[in-house]
């Protein structure tokens, strides 16, 4: 199973250190959530914090749109060197959502799509063909440090079949509430990458990927 650790969780004024820590712990991606206090009820970072990230070249950047209207802001999160970019199939937009995701990939990026806890699975199923990635979200958007909601693991399970099913190369990813109790439960369910915040910044990223590791090695 692949990490993403969410750098929301990290100390925005220690970026580099928390980045540099957890790809030397073995991280896999970079999850980095873009909130614009409209889709979601907070505000986080932008693209030029995502550029910045970029020329560490730590880790390959996994960029989580939470933002309205997506679609005007695919060039600039590919130029900023996102490596999977991400949008919600709840924003609103004035495009297709379909074509957000061709247009993703015709820039060379992983194109992913993200729905929220009520969203059905089968909402994809159309769009499911367009995406490198599904990220089933394991609590409300918006904030870190959420309780994983209960019962998530069925959606995961009822995402990877529709992904088998229509899009095998699309990797199913969770996000919200991820940590060393639940982690191992839902890769079982079929989960391809975990993201985690708090259960590895709020500690020693090294140590608690360690355990990350070893509760997935069992
Ligand atoms: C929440 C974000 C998550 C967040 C997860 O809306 O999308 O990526 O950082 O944080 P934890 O792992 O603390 O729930
Ligand atoms: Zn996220």
């Amino acid at each position: 199973m692949l990490i993403s650790p969410s750098i929301l969780a990290a100390d925005y004024a220690n970026l580099e250190r928390d980045v540099r820590a957890a790809a030397h712990a073995g991280a896999d991606l970079l999850h980095v959530d873009v909130m614009d206090g409209h889709f979601v009820p907070n505000i986080s970072i932008g693209a030029p914090v995502v550029a910045s990230l970029r020329k560490l070249d730590a880790l390959p950047l996994d960029v989580h749109l939470m933002i309205e209207n997506p679609s005007k802001y695919v060039d600039m999160f590919c130029d900023a060197g996102a490596a999977y970019l991400t949008i919600h199939l709840e924003a609103p937009d004035d495009k297709p959502t379909a074509d957000t995701l061709r247009s993703i990939r015709a820039r060379g990026v992983k194109a992913g799509l993200s729905i929220k806890p009520k969203t059905p699975v089968a909402a994809v199923r159309e769009l499911l063909p367009l995406c490198d990635m599904l990220l089933v979200m394991t609590v409300e958007p918006g904030f870190g440090g959420q309780k994983f909601i209960d019962g998530s693991t069925g959606r995961i399970a009822e995402a990877k079949s529709l992904a088998r099913a229509l899009s095998p190369d699309c990797l199913i990813e969770i996000d919200g509430g991820v940590d060393e109790t639940n982690v191992a439960v839902c890769r079982d369910a079929g989960a391809d990458i975990a993201v985690m915040g708090s259960a590895l910044f709020r500690g020693d990223v090294g140590e608690r990927m360690k355990l990350m590791r070893s509760v997935l090695n069992k």
